[in-house]
């Protein structure tokens, strides 16, 4: 029998919290941990400013166990997260941060270096420099920019933020928590793989502790919403309002948890966060590199997996038209078995996949074959960091011995219901040249192929152009060394 409760089990820094999620407790399953934050009269320094995982002043800690003796601090979006993502962790607020009197060495970098001024970014601000001091990320100045991308502060001005950021970044990281790690890490392990079933009135909610039970539950409750990140999932409710009636929540399984490598291929987990691939395969897949480096925020990435960016199929998620360049495949896994397809073909249509009733998606196997071909992926959004794409592009080009094109794949988001392939493009290229004149024509053959939409983001003929633009960028960024910034 697995061991089912209904109780979130977690520590609030130091301290052991139960909540019954039984509909008693005054709090939903999917209640955010921001507002069961604000609900508390001791811990208010967390701030909602957006709501959609874009501004940064909900920012909290969780410490996540490896192993029964170390932790792993990871700073999220308690705006998008939900109570029982909780469950085995310990959180990790503003509050909790000084000791005996003493400010933490981060806040007191952020009074030194008159980091703050209105103080309403503070608390979150203070929050990612804290995982940054806790993690082992490489000490210089564009890791502290990327890692701080997610926090938006309107007064003080960046730079002395980021100074704290860089001097974070450069510490050993002990302090207060250090001394009881091992403690905290035996404790918080013994949580983890329980599975979790709870039920109010309105709305029920499954938390398996390992992947035998979720295709059980996923076999059983086939209409209940799938999360794993939940970073697209929660909007639904923090920004629209819906009420999620049943969701099957497959975060924290160790079975998706992984990158593997392989003789001819990588498998990567569904459940692996972005954060994570990118220090395992940014440097062996470069094209990962770049697009994780225009992806959302830290706090999103350290969330989110590829298998809720494809799984959404919306059609300017960065990672599809990257995966399809890569000729990646899907595997789906039900309790009756596996089956694997290029993910070209599991996206059907807008926000609609191959995906049947029973199934989960398990990982994707990315050949090792692709790496030897030219790939890149180019962006197009109002903002550098952390905003959606309006058009995207991800380009893989194969070369004859001769020099000449043998296969090009063009993939484009934004330009077309899902994301699509420019096929008149890519047949005008086999067999041509890669140089000015043919990648001028795939350019106008491109902007001529698509007929996008006009929405908020951008009207259909600037789409059309952008299109047309991010060929011209391809080619210049691979015949010559300029790269420009997407
Ligand atoms: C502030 C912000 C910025 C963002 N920026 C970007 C960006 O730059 N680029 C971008 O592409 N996206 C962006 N996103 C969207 C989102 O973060 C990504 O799509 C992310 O990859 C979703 O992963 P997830 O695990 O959080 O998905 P979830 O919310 O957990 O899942 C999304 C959907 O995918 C399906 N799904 C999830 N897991 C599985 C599974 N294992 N099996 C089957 N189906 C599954 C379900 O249908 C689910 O509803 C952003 C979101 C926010 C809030
Ligand atoms: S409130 Fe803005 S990111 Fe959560
Ligand atoms: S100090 Fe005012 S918003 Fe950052």
């Amino acid at each position: 029998m697995p061991d089912v409760n209904s109780t979130v089990r977690f520590l609030l820094g130091n301290e052991p919290v139960e909540i019954v999620l039984n509909g008693q407790s005054g709090y939903l399953p999917s209640t955010t941990v921001l507002n069961y934050l604000r609900s508390l009269h001791d811990h208010k320094g967390v701030k909602e400013g957006c709501a959609e995982g874009d501004c940064g002043a909900c920012t909290v800690v969780a410490a996540i166990p490896t192993d029964s003796k170390t932790l792993r601090y990871v700073a999220v979006n308690s705006c998008l997260v939900f109570l029982p993502w909780l469950h085995g962790k310990q959180l990790i607020t503003v509050e909790n941060l000084s000791s005996d009197k003493n400010l933490h060495p981060v806040q007191q970098w952020m009074v030194e270096h008159y980091g703050s001024q209105c103080g309403f970014c503070t608390p979150g601000i203070v929050m990612s420099l804290f995982s940054l001091y806790k993690g082992n990320l490489p000490a210089d100045r564009s890791t502290a920019i990327s890692s701080m991308s997610g926090n938006l502060c309107r007064c003080t001005g960046y730079q002395p933020i980021l100074d704290v950021a860089v001097k974070s970044l450069q510490s050993v990281g002990k302090d207060q928590f250090s001394a009881k790690e091992e403690e905290v890490a035996g404790y918080l392990l013994s949580l983890q793989s329980q599975s979790l079933e709870l039920k109010s009135s309105i709305q029920l909610y499954h938390k398996p502790g390992n992947l035998n039970e979720a295709l059980a539950q996923r076999k059983n409750h086939p209409s209940a919403l799938l999360s794993t990140g939940a970073t697209d999932l929660a909007l639904r409710q923090s920004k629209k309002f819906e009420l999620l009636p049943e969701i099957l929540d497959l975060s924290g399984l160790q079975e998706l948890d992984f990158c593997r490598e392989e003789a001819d291929c990588w498998i990567i987990g569904a459940g692996t966060p972005i954060n994570d691939i990118w220090s395992k395969l940014g440097k062996s897949i470069p094209v990962l590199d770049e697009v994780f480096s225009v992806f959302a925020s830290h706090q999103i990435r350290n969330l989110a997996t590829i298998a809720g960016n494809i799984g959404s199929a919306s059609p300017i998620g960065d990672l599809i038209p990257v995966m399809i360049s890569l000729e990646a495949g899907i595997i789906l896994k039900s309790n009756s078995g596996e089956r694997e397809m290029p993910v070209e073909d599991f996206i059907t249509g807008y926000r609609t996949t191959e995906l049947k009733p029973d199934e989960i998606i398990h990982s994707f196997r990315i050949p090792k074959s692709a790496i030897s071909h030219t790939i890149r992926f180019f962006k197009v959004s109002k903002r550098r960091e952390l905003d959606i794409s309006t058009v995207s592009m991800s380009a893989r080009l194969e070369f004859n011995s001769n020099g000449s094109i043998d296969k090009a794949i063009l993939a484009f988001g934004g330009m077309a219901a899902k994301t699509s392939r420019a096929s008149t493009a890519e047949k005008y290229l086999k067999g041509k040249e890669w140089n000015s004149e043919t990648s001028e024509e795939a350019a106008k053959l491109v902007t001529e192929e698509f007929n996008p939409i006009s929405d908020a983001r951008s009207g259909k003929e600037a789409r059309k152009i952008m299109a047309g633009n991010l060929l011209r960028k391809l080619y210049v960024e691979t015949t010559s060394n300029i790269r420009q910034d997407a």
